[in-house]
């Protein structure tokens, strides 16, 4: 078969390991052809292809970002996009498209599987909070940066007696928040689920500190919100192709209100892109190369329209349109854990 794949999105540790298990696979086991789009659904409308073969997908499995670059194009945004889109996949004989992507890129690949495409998907984020499967690759590696960066704000933060706040991202989600946090021992973690409650982070802070502690670690999610408030701090105005914010500021925001209620000297830090760069985890290589075997078997079953997902410890699939249809947020279970660490006030 003649087949397709893509990276869209923004990029997470993992996308290159898909992108060679599904090759190998389908070039070994399948005797498939296989065609890159560059650079997420641009490609697809722009008709920019690369060559994906047994040599180029060669020393990729232990890189970051995605040798098939990415973007936040979105054909649906744009004057006939999805027809071009069928143009290419038809001009360049495809049988199938495998979409590696979160919910943006697998909400395109739903509106083609509707227009006839047979694709399947692979979840991508490092956010993890595509609903459906209990894991998405990148996540794993996103939230080793997060809390190797939590350890390594203990020692300064100790040295000058000062609380410092760490932003990390995740969007509508506390995923990263709530693990790096909790693995990290952050005292307190503020997650987009719950509105973020300044005076008891105060009373926290400050009960460290009549026990003798000269410093506090905060982790706060970028998509936290103060309480009282429905508005996420974000860079500018702009949005993306998709309608998303650029979230950012509010670890920021925390360190002035941290400071100016405790007295105590603040600084914050914000992780932003670091935590999707560089070489993922064994974890994500792992359940990348999962998801990228997994994907191309589904095209040789016939099963379109699905999403390569992970059950427990199962790689199994489900319909694309069930991943897109919510975020999938953290549970309360994560949030009693966290505060289950900490006085009650
Ligand atoms: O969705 C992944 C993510 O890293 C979010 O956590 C973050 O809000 C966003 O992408 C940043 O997007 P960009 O790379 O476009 O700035």
């Amino acid at each position: 078969m003649r087949v397709g794949i893509l990276t869209g999105g923004g990029d997470c540790p993992g996308l290159n390991a898909v992108i060679r298990a599904v090759v190998r696979k389908g070039i070994f086991h399948h005797s498939d052809q296989f065609v890159g789009f560059i650079e997420g659904w641009r490609g697809v409308v722009e008709n920019k292809t690369m060559p994906l073969t047994i040599d180029t997908v060669s020393g990729i499995l232990q890189l970051g970002g995605t040798i098939l670059r990415t973007s936040r194009t979105n054909p649906r945004k744009m004057e006939g996009g999805i027809d071009k889109c069928l143009a290419n996949i038809k001009a360049n004989q495809l049988d199938a498209l495998i979409t590696i992507g979160g919910d943006d890129t697998q909400g395109v690949a739903n509106a083609l599987v509707q227009k006839g495409i047979k694709v399947v998907g692979v979840p991508k984020t490092i956010d993890n909070d595509l609903s459906g499967t209990d894991a998405c690759f990148g996540f794993d590696t996103a939230v080793s940066i997060a809390t190797e960066a939590v350890d390594r704000l203990h020692s300064t933060a100790e040295a000058h007696n000062r609380v410092i706040v760490c932003e990390v991202m995740g969007r509508d989600a506390g995923w990263i928040a709530i693990t790096s946090g909790i693995a990290g021992g952050a005292d307190v973690i503020f997650v987009p689920e719950k509105p973020i409650d300044i005076d008891h982070a105060v009373k926290i802070v400050k009960e460290r500190h009549d026990r003798g502690k000269s410093f506090s670690i905060i982790v706060v999610a970028e998509g936290a919100k103060l309480a009282g408030t429905d508005k996420q701090a974000t860079q500018g105005a702009k949005v993306d192709a998709f309608g998303h914010a650029r979230l950012s500021g509010i670890g920021q925001t925390v360190a002035e209100l941290i400071e100016e209620k405790t007295g105590y000297e603040t600084r914050s830090v914000n992780l932003g892109h670091t935590q999707r760069g560089g070489t993922p985890t064994a974890y994500d290589r792992m359940l990348a190369t999962r998801y990228g075997s997994a994907a191309i078997d589904l095209v040789h079953e016939g099963q379109f329209g699905r999403l390569v997902v992970l059950r427990g410890t199962e790689i199994t699939h489900i319909p694309l349109a069930d991943a897109i249809a919510k975020t999938r947020t953290i549970g309360d279970d994560l949030i009693a854990l966290a505060d289950g660490l900490q006085p009650e006030l």
